[in-house]
């Protein structure tokens, strides 16, 4: 039996102002818990029953669950099951189900585990110890368990100064540090202040230990404190139960983690070719000229453009599925959807889930008549407020709410001919705080977007009493969930300020309180659904605010309302990281930024790297200066030198978004997570890797016309002049060159990289012959992947999979090559070789030319329909 030394409790720290809650050391203890009985032997692991201690801390902020039960599943190999709940199964997990998280059944346990897992008697505590090192990844043996029905608390020990990244979302860096060390999961409508809890809940962490990766999972869709403190990881959760996933793959690298993490939250999506095009937005655009103005911009200047997107604008008073009878009517957005259309690129739309409760608004009537929205405690429906004033929410929880989000969402696809939709405030934001009213108003409520706390707190008293008055009685009345006496750090303090009242009611009686961080989950994989019933074999596309672990499955996600300021493009970079770990690949932020003016300085710099967001779209606020990147000329020149890149790359992210759909790795990759052995990068997360072989180096901060970059060991070339840097120590800092319309990208030597010759549009650009560019490394070998199918159906009779490799002279491709419309490689680049003359391929010789720093083969004409072999002399 174990000692404790100290113990921690949280401190009260109620507050709805948002005070950032302590990790305290007290020395009164919880009592902790005891094994009860015997531990028995189940299919999978082992069932340990387990009992509260006599003692006193109990009923910290909660009511004590006396008889607990933990399940231990060793899964597999490389993924331990650790289900701490309550006896009587009283307690919310995260539903089964899509809306939730679809377990994997497990039959047999793992065999050649690569963990140990052990357990203390009293005070029962656990160990997760990686095999390979005898690593005690995961320790909670010195920390007492808090089960209580409104506070679940558990500690691990960590090493001082860990190595620690995720829990979101949060705009934050990406390593985070003990200071600021509370990250607060709760999905919030906030426009990304620094540390505060914002629209998605995501509590999984990777931990990089001694140069080896693991990752640490608490499916739990309540609200959360986790507090990254010195030596010490601590959970504080307000509801559930305490179900825990390790994820420790043998070889200990970050990507096989995110492998393992991905094979039980969902891979992410598949997204069509054009997906990877550049995106334009605005909230704001006054009419549809407006937005035609945009379009006509960027061809003018010739900008890349794919696809347009119309925000809320277009809306009559803001509600979903209208027109603006004036300023958009539906002729006008019919002929622009097929403007864009005939000229080969796309238009998206706004829907948001709130939908004004206004009797003559046919969506509300048909969604009434099919009892789906969101209920108050008493049984009435919940009418919050969003843009269109008074709104009720669709539960999407109730039988009969995919058979009326499937008839809005397919009609309104159908209207204008969209090619997908962006679905946002789904948190769910509300302006008033609590069910407003009757909500019968026609004319506009006003906005209460911020009331005072003692306004707050009276209003929810005052309806709790007038519910209790009337004899209503409210599920989960015998808790708390309005105010919790465990107070999570929310940002915005009450729980219930700017969203749907915790109390109010899905299907089967389950409190928001208890769902409130799956809202916008489960509306990401309904409206995929949807999607899918419109057009069944088209790769959906879909952009969510809101989202929950394993919503990459479904969706892609942007980091929400930040500021066109310097602090918020450079942390954009550690936002897509953190996305990219939680399995969401197609991520990116408001490039430009929203909130705020843009400067030209600040929106050269920020397309520059937008243009090569896994996701990239330049999106504006309302009363925001304009800023459309033909607008100013350096801008508009920087755009077109970085969007020419990305273009030129579409092969290669492709591919890995391919490898992201398969596999789960993300395609922008952190220094740290591609060489975990290196410390040096453990806190850089400014220079991006995307895939394993392209090194952005972006400028972030004002006036700067150079930017220094740091280089894993090897050769690196400069993408445009194709110089070398051989890097020998990942330490030092190298400086680059970096005046106003030029980013910093180099390839490593080692890659062959499939290419296009860029054009305006995706498809033109695919339209031409690949350039393989063979990037030696200092043996003079290198290698790639290519993946190929037809770009945008779900289901694909035949793809391509090809692998090419260089070695002493001898280009090789094999592989599979059963995609049938052949494409053609017409250029073969080889660079880091100077003293190759000629090649030969299929019995033709070729004399290869010598141009712009590279060996070139030009007129190759090699169709990908089988492997081949071109001999280099
Ligand atoms: C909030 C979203 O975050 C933002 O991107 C959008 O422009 C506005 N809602 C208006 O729809």
């Amino acid at each position: 039996m174990r000692t404790v030394s100290h113990i921690l409790v949280a401190v009260a720290a109620f507050s709805i102002s948002g005070v950032v809650a302590q990790n305290y050391d007290v020395s009164s203890s919880a009592p902790g818990y005891a094994i009860k009985g015997k531990v028995h032997k189940t299919r999978s692991g082992l069932e340990i029953p387990l009992e509260l201690n006599d003692g006193d801390g109990v009923d910290l902020y909660g009511k004590t669950i006396r008889d607990l039960v933990v399940n231990v599943d060793f899964e597999t190999a490389d993924r331990l099951h650790v289900k701490i709940g309550d006896k009587d199964e009283k307690q919310i997990p995260v539903p089964d189900h899509a809306y939730g998280l679809e377990r994997p059944k497990t039959r047999k346990p793992a065999k050649k585990l690569n963990y140990d897992f052990k357990y203390t008697e009293n005070p029962f505590g656990f160990q997760v110890i990686r095999k390979v090192d005898k690593e005690v990844i995961f320790d909670t043996s010195d920390y007492p368990l808090v089960f209580e029905d409104q506070y679940l608390e558990l500690s691990t020990a960590v090493p001082n100064d860990a190595n620690l990244y995720g829990i979101g979302e949060v705009t934050a860096p990406f390593r985070r540090n003990n200071e600021q060390n509370v990250t607060t999961v709760f999905a919030r409508d906030a426009g990304t202040p620094f540390y505060e809890n914002i629209y998605g809940a995501h509590p999984y962490y990777n931990e990089i230990r001694k140069g080896k990766a693991h990752g640490v999972f608490l499916l739990n869709a309540h609200g959360m404190d986790v507090f990254f403190s010195e030596g010490r990881v601590t959970y504080k959760v307000i509801g559930g139960v305490l179900e825990f996933y390790f994820f420790v793959p043998k070889d200990g690298k970050p990507n096989s983690v995110l492998e393992k993490y991905t094979d039980l939250v969902g891979k992410p999506f598949m997204p069509a070719m054009w997906m990877l095009g550049w995106h334009h937005c605005r909230y704001g655009f006054k009419n549809i000229s407006h937005v035609n103005w945009a379009v006509d911009g960027y061809a003018k200047a010739n900008i890349p453009l794919e696809t347009i997107w119309v925000d809320i604008d277009y809306m009559d008073h803001m509600k979903d599925f209208t027109f603006d009878e004036i300023n958009f009517p539906e002729e006008s957005m019919v002929a622009l959807s097929e403007k864009m259309h005939a000229n080969n690129q796309r238009m998206i739309t706004m829907v948001d889930p709130a939908l004004s409760n206004n009797d003559s608004y046919l969506p509300y009537e048909h969604g009434k008549e099919m009892d789906v929205f969101m209920k108050n405690s008493d049984g009435s429906e919940y009418i919050g407020q969003v843009w269109p004033g008074f709104t009720v929410f669709p539960d999407w929880w109730h039988p009969n709410v995919t058979e009326y989000w499937d008839y809005w969402i397919i009609d309104w696809m159908k209207k204008l001919d969209l090619d997908g939709l962006w679905i946002d405030m789904n948190e769910p934001a509300s302006f008033c705080l609590g069910s407003c009213g009757d909500g019968k108003a026609n004319t506009d409520p006003p906005l209460q977007w911020e009331l005072p706390e003692e306004d707050q707190i009276r209003i929810h008293a005052e309806e709790e009493a007038a519910l209790k008055a009337r004899g209503v009685s409210i599920p989960g009345d015998d808790r708390n969930l309005l105010y919790p006496n465990y107070a999570i750090n929310s940002g915005g303090g009450n729980l219930s300020e700017r969203t749907a009242p915790m109390t109010s009611l899905h299907h089967g009686g389950i409190s928001h309180y208890d769902y409130h961080n799956l809202y916008g989950h489960a509306e990401c994989s309904l409206t995929r659904n949807s999607l899918l019933k419109y057009k069944p074999d088209e790769r959906p596309f879909i952009l969510t605010r809101s989202s929950f672990s394993g919503s990459g499955q479904y969706v892609g996600h942007w980091t929400g309302d930040n500021h066109s300021s310097w602090a918020k493009l450079k942390n954009s970079i550690a936002e897509i990281f953190n996305f990219q770990m939680f399995g969401i690949a197609y991520s990116g932020a408001d490039v430009c930024g929203f909130f705020d003016n843009a400067t030209e300085t600040l929106c050269t710099r920020w397309m520059e790297i937008g243009a090569f967001y896994p996701f990239a779209r330049n999106h504006n606020t309302l009363v925001a200066s304009h800023q459309e990147p033909f607008l100013w000329e350096r801008t508009a020149e920087a755009s077109r030198r970085a969007l020419a890149v990305r273009y030129a790359l579409l092969p290669y992210y492709y591919t890995l978004f391919e490898e992201a759909h398969r596999v789960g790795t993300g395609v922008w990759r952190p220094l740290i997570f591609a060489h975990p052995e290196v410390d040096a990068f453990l806190d850089n997360d400014v220079q991006t890797l995307v895939g394993t072989d392209i090194l952005l180096t972006p400028v972030v901060e004002e006036n700067a016309t150079s930017v220094e970059g740091q280089f894993p060991e090897g050769i690196w070339y400069d993408w445009y002049t194709y110089e070398s840097h051989v890097s020998t120590s990942p330490e030092e800092k190298v400086t680059l060159e970096a005046e106003m319309e030029h980013i910093p990208v180099h390839i490593r030597g080692g890659a062959i990289l499939p290419l296009k010759t860029p054009a305006y549009l995706v498809k033109d650009t695919y339209a031409s012959p690949y350039t393989l560019l063979v990037a030696l490394d200092q043996d003079g070998e290198a290698e790639g992947r290519l993946y190929i199918d037809d770009q945008h159906s779900v289901q694909q009779p035949a793809t391509s999979d090809i692998t090419f490799s260089y070695k002493r002279g001898v280009l090789r491709a094999k592989g599979k090559f059963d995609y049938a419309d052949a494409e053609k490689v017409g250029t073969i680049k080889i660079v880091g070789a100077d003293d190759l003359t000629t090649a030969s391929y299929n019995g033709k010789k070729f004399d290869l030319e010598s141009k712009d720093g590279a060996i070139v083969l030009e007129g190759a004409d090699i169709e990908l329909t089988c492997g081949f072999t071109v001999k280099f002399r």
